[in-house]
């Protein structure tokens, strides 16, 4: 891919681009005085899809026409309402439909995977996690460890990447693997992480989890609507991500699960699927209501719901995943490649003021880049202050990394360029 650092450039891109109809989809912010902002956060809280509010009035719409009727009589009634769902997010997961849902928020998912999943037997009771990995997945696996009576300081295992490198290389997970394995029980990974954007191969952490005889798991936050996934085929045993980052279903969607489908019953035997915590919604829908004592699981991973769904968190989630099914993730990870490649180029204009701390190989991130800035800490931040004061919407991580990320359904060439153009004149006012 070629690329030359000008504005006509972008724009020459941008109208090339045949996804570029879906950003009229989406609310597209604005500042006090009523300026578009240079949004480039999507990878913390996505767009609204203008959809979202019609679909959210319908729900509304329904409940004061019809109230408790709605969960039978809604046009989409609530009580099966995640069916709906599972299309798109088979689609962007690359799973069967029986393996995902959603349900709860990432980090109840969390527990709840490991409630299945953690089984700490005999010299297997570790957990194996990354160094600087999301504080609230540090926060579940710890409790979870003290929850089995295990020490964390004795049973947490965190994988630090290797000196001078951001970046934790496939083959030093394995070589851990390779030496730790008999006492890790399960590892839970990122697919993306959040901090650096380095993207996982999944498919070969799974299979190195499971020659060394662990569980494997991954977060995918960062991933689902960023990466291709394929999850039923990289044979992982449970994942979990939220939605309200690329999937754009707004702040505290519901989230979502997979388990994999050799740990879920089948039809013949109800029973044989790995255990799990339980609720009336895990409850077989048919007979749910008659509310007997004895729980007979519904198909597949619908068992593992617990509560009936926050109808009005659910609903922008479908407004969302019906853009990503039109949008197709082939084509938007396709657009991405050369959204973030472009921005690759144009920043890697000003080192060493700016340095990637995001892997520079394409399969090794996703719509992220992570850029540290030169100097001291306090230099960054106030790059980071004034790129806000000129209506630059990215993120901060301490100690000196901004994150930015172009979103393929909404970010154009254009604001990639214009990003940059900003960069380049704060670094010059902030030596
Ligand atoms: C990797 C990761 N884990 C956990 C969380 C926490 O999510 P929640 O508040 O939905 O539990 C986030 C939120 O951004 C995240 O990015």
């Amino acid at each position: 891919m070629t690329y030359q650092p000008s504005l006509d450039h972008a724009r020459r891109r941008d109208e090339a681009d045949p996804l570029r109809s879906f950003r009229e989809r989406f609310a597209l912010p604005r500042d006090e005085r009523g300026t578009p902002t240079l949004f480039l956060c999507g990878h913390s809280l996505g767009l609204m899809p203008l959809a979202a509010r019609t679909i959210i009035g319908e729900e509304l719409d329904d409940w004061s026409r019809l109230a408790v009727l709605g969960h039978e009589h809604a046009r989409r009634p609530w009580i099966p309402y995640h069916e709906n769902l599972t299309a798109g997010l088979v689609h962007l997961t690359g799973a069967r439909a029986t393996e995902v849902i959603a349900m709860n928020s990432l980090t109840v998912n969390i527990h709840l995977m490991l409630a299945s999943f953690f089984r700490p037997t005999g010299k297997r009771t570790k957990i194996l996690i990354e160094t600087g990995a999301f504080s609230s997945d540090r926060h579940a696996v710890t409790s979870q460890l003290q929850w089995h009576g295990l020490d964390p300081t004795q049973h947490l295992i965190e994988l630090t990447p290797p000196p001078g490198s951001d970046s934790i290389p496939e083959d030093t997970i394995e070589a851990c693997l390779a030496e730790h394995g008999p006492e890790i029980a399960l590892l839970l990974w990122p697919g993306v992480q959040f901090r650096t954007g380095q993207a996982f191969d999944l498919h070969r952490i799974a299979h190195a989890g499971h020659l060394a005889g662990c569980v494997v798991g991954f977060d995918l936050a960062h991933s689902i609507g960023n990466m291709r996934l394929a999850l039923h085929d990289s044979d992982a045993d449970f994942a979990v991500w939220c939605s309200y980052k690329y999937l754009n279903a707004g702040p505290g969607a519901i989230g979502g699960c997979f388990v994999h489908e050799r740990h879920l019953a089948s039809s013949e035997d109800p029973w044989a699927s790995q255990p799990h915590l339980m609720g009336w919604w895990g409850h077989e829908e048919p007979t749910r209501f008659r509310m007997e004592p004895h729980f007979r699981p519904a198909p597949g991973i619908a068992a593992w719901q617990i509560s009936n769904p926050p109808i009005l968190a659910a609903a922008p989630l479908l407004a969302s995943l019906e853009i990503f099914q039109q949008a197709r993730i082939d084509r938007l990870r396709a657009k991405s490649i050369e959204l973030t490649g472009f921005l690759e180029f144009l920043i890697g204009r000003f080192k060493p003021d700016a340095e990637f701390i995001t892997p520079r190989e394409v399969d090794a991130r996703g719509c992220q880049i992570s850029i540290r800035i030169g100097g001291p800490s306090a230099r960054g931040r106030r790059v980071f202050e004034r790129l806000g004061e000129r209506g630059v919407v990215c993120d901060w991580r301490d100690p000196n990394v901004i994150r930015v990320a172009p979103v393929p359904l909404y970010n154009t060439f254009e604001e990639v360029f214009r990003f940059s153009e900003h960069l380049a004149e704060v670094l010059r006012e902030i030596p």
